[in-house]
């Protein structure tokens, strides 16, 4: 490079192919970090439908499902992005955690493409894809703080580079998102729980039910919501429900001030643990579309001089775009997996700059909605 010169940095197309629960999706992103990226296509295709009858997702169903629809949701990505395959530089799939049929499917797939197109492949840790949007999206540059809160994962935690993360708080129980979704079951809403818990809590008085709100106030960041539920079974059951909208309402409340008052803590525990002029909280995850929570969490982060990003509810809520991303995020560093990388049950965020590629015996269901 010639002094003075500055060298231009390459911009990555990748294939993002995402499988790993109720959704089938694929997605041609382009960028290079810290972002933010484009998104050339986004094609989801959604699995509620089947599964609703059942109330939560029923995992042979899921998997069969991504199997029917998966090269046809990957073709319509590639023309509709008007790249073709022999352009893209990597195909990046989620090869954990989640509902293991599904991951097998997606990641499958991509070895497939990866060798028939010659092109390397990345094994992509869901809740990094979930954690590296706003990136995508805005971005954001590291370090900064990740509030995940989706159907199987409730945590709190500093991210500072890709694959390098430190834990603030996590949940003891039930996940958050999985709290909406067994709070709208007792309801008698439809699945899934979130969406259809805060339609209804715009008709509900919030200070009606006086629920508890665990953990609040304590110094660490964890979260639980385990007793949260139970209080909401024995509203319910103890006929007092002459109008859910206000137990919905009393619900998100509840957990709108446990999310807000955790995030405080860890908003401030990075402030000591991280000198930099640019403090930010990310928040991610499917619950993260709830724009109640958006809002709150909105103010929090004025409270304490925090700027905040959280990505649009479609890119809230699982989608391939992310792990295409992330897998952008893997080019820059040409950290490539073989095609004997295993699909992943469990991989908790903490692992996931290690080897994905570890053997798996756990064919225990994560995900149970
Ligand atoms: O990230 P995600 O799409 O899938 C997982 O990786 O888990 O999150 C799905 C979860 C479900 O539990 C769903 O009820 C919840 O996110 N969710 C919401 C909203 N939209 C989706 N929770 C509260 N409010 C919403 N608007
Ligand atoms: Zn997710």
């Amino acid at each position: 490079m010639n002094p003075g010169t500055i060298a231009r940095q390459r911009a990555f197309t990748v294939l993002g192919i995402e499988t790993s629960c109720d959704e089938t999706a694929a997605a041609v992103v382009r960028g290079s970090a810290p972002g933010p990226g484009q998104i050339l296509s986004n094609i989801i295709s959604s699995q509620v439908e089947e599964h609703r009858p059942y109330g939560g997702v029923v995992p042979e169903i899921a998997a069969r499902s991504h199997v029917e629809t998966l090269d046809a949701i990957i073709d319509r990505a590639l023309r509709e992005s008007r790249v073709a395959l022999s352009q893209i530089d990597a195909v990046a799939a989620t090869a954990g955690p989640g509902l293991i049929g599904g991951v097998m499917v997606g990641l499958t797939m991509a070895k497939a493409v990866a060798m028939a197109a010659d092109k390397p492949l990345i094994g992509i840790n869901h809740l990094e894809a979930h954690a590296l949007t706003a990136r995508l999206t805005e971005g954001v540059a590291f370090p900064f703080v990740l509030l995940l809160v989706s159907g199987g994962h409730c945590q709190l935690l500093a991210v500072e580079a890709v694959g390098r993360f430190r834990l603030y708080g996590t949940t003891i129980d039930d996940a958050v998102g999985e709290a909406f979704d067994k709070a709208a079951r007792l309801l008698g809403l439809p699945y899934p729980g979130g969406p259809a818990i805060e339609e209804f809590a715009r008709l509900g008085n919030a200070k009606r039910f006086a629920l508890p709100r665990p953990m609040l106030g304590r110094d660490n960041a964890d979260f639980s919501f385990a007793g949260l539920k139970t209080a909401v079974r024995q509203a319910a059951g103890a006929g007092e429900i002459d109008n859910p909208a206000d137990l919905a309402a009393s619900f998100q409340q509840a957990v709108i001030d446990v999310l807000t008052d955790r995030t405080r803590v860890a908003l401030r525990r990075f402030r000591t643990d991280f000198e930099t002029p640019r403090r930010a909280l990310v928040v991610a995850g499917g619950v993260a579309a709830n724009a109640a929570l958006r809002s709150a969490l909105t103010a929090l982060c004025t409270e304490e001089n925090f700027a905040i990003a959280i990505p649009a509810p479609r890119l809230c809520t699982d989608n391939a775009a992310m792990v295409a991303w992330a897998g952008i995020e893997r080019c820059e560093t040409e950290t490539f997996d073989t095609l004997s990388l295993a699909p992943r049950a469990r991989w908790p965020l903490q692992d996931a700059g290690g080897a994905a590629g570890q053997v798996l015996n756990n064919m225990q269901i994560v995900q149970q909605k």
